[in-house]
């Protein structure tokens, strides 16, 4: 199924102050399918949080959208005022974030805060309400929905928390769910059951997810496709078997190196790569990860490179002069030495 749904094009999103400009989102571009979750992974502070508050209309001051589209079903969301955003991400697009607890009103009732996510025009009865309630609370799996729906956010656990989270942002019908590190903060069963829940009603609702995560067995468990980020931009984008298979970028090779290869290995998480993120605010003049790539050559350290199909395949995008994560790049690794040595 490959009808878009969504499509993000030159996504500019910058943060301004006196003395710089932090470009937090700079020139990305995806589609996401119906029905299809797609995965947003890279360290902290490379954009992937920036990228989702923009098409939700969320990026507060001194941040701004600059420039780029956010095609939803064809029509522009950077156009739209406060109001249809609002009935927008009521409606169609949804959000949750890793930790339900500050989401939450820790004085209201689930009850009372489920209804008040829902559009009273819609469910304009007190019934209406009470019974959509708890069919949602049902919906994510909830044990003893009647009961719970009387409690107060504080009785209810972590994983339990963030199901009630999921709730409210599925309450009217919702076509795209941004997840924001959703677990984050829960411990590892839970997680998986909250994964396997945004899964079922991935199918079941016939909606689409966009994943961030730092867990690169949530991406290879859950995600159609993945764009990895590095400094505001995309710096791979494909299918996620590919991306585990034949990652191209040395970024996103360095990544999946780094985990210790056998599927089902306890090192999951998005492992660290040597030396410093750049600054976003200065970013260097060839490719932002130039200074931390082990195949860096002279072109890097002096051009941008671009985001351009490998080997003609346009469902496959790097962002690399060198361009290849294996056999190229053990060449490359003895050409750089002898080019670039001079210049360190
Ligand atoms: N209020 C702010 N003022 C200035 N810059 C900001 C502000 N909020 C975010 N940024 C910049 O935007 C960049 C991207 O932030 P974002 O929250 O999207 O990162 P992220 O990829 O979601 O990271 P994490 O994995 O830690 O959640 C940050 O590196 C930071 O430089
Ligand atoms: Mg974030």
């Amino acid at each position: 199924m490959n009808t878009p749904l969504l499509e993000v094009k030159d996504l500019q999103t910058y943060f301004f102050s006196k003395h710089e400009t932090v470009k937090a989102v700079d020139g990305v571009s995806f589609t996401v399918n119906e029905q299809e979750t797609f995965g947003l992974v890279g360290e902290s502070g490379c954009g992937k949080s920036m990228t989702c508050r923009s098409i939700l209309g969320l990026v507060k001051s001194p941040g701004r959208v600059v420039g780029g589209e956010i095609l939803y079903k064809g029509d522009d969301l950077l156009h739209k005022s406060k109001r249809e955003m609002q009935a927008i991400r009521g409606r169609e697009i949804g959000m949750i974030f890793q930790e339900p607890m500050t989401a939450l009103n820790p004085l209201l009732k689930v009850k009372d805060q489920i209804i008040d996510a829902l559009d009273k025009s819609i469910y304009n009865t007190a019934e209406k309400r009470y019974n959509h309630a708890l069919e949602m609370l049902k919906l994510v799996g909830i044990p003893s929905p009647e009961s719970r729906l009387e409690e107060y956010p504080h009785q209810f656990s972590g994983g339990m928390r963030q199901r009630v989270m999921i709730a409210i942002a599925l309450c009217s019908g919702l076509k795209l769910l941004l997840a924001d590190e959703p677990t984050t903060a829960l411990d590892v069963t839970i997680q998986d059951q909250v994964m396997k829940l945004i899964n079922r009603l991935r199918d079941q609702l016939k909606m689409s997810v966009i994943l961030i995560t730092h867990d690169l067995g949530v991406v290879a468990q859950m995600c159609d496709r993945v764009a990895v980020m590095y400094a505001g931009q995309i710096v791979e984008m494909t299918d996620t078997r590919t991306l585990f298979h034949m990652p191209r970028h040395p970024y996103t090779y360095a990544l999946m190196s780094s985990l210790p290869g056998a599927a089902g290995s306890s090192q999951k998480r998005l492992p660290t790569i040597e030396g410093a993120p750049p600054n976003l605010a200065n970013l260097p003049e060839g490719c932002p990860f130039a200074p931390r790539c082990r195949f860096a050559q002279d072109i890097c350290r002096k051009e941008k490179p671009e985001l351009l199909p490998y080997e003609g395949d346009v469902a496959h995008l790097v962002r690399c002069h060198i361009r290849d994560g294996r056999t190229q790049f053990v060449g490359a690794t003895a050409k750089g030495k002898q080019e670039g040595g001079a210049e360190q």
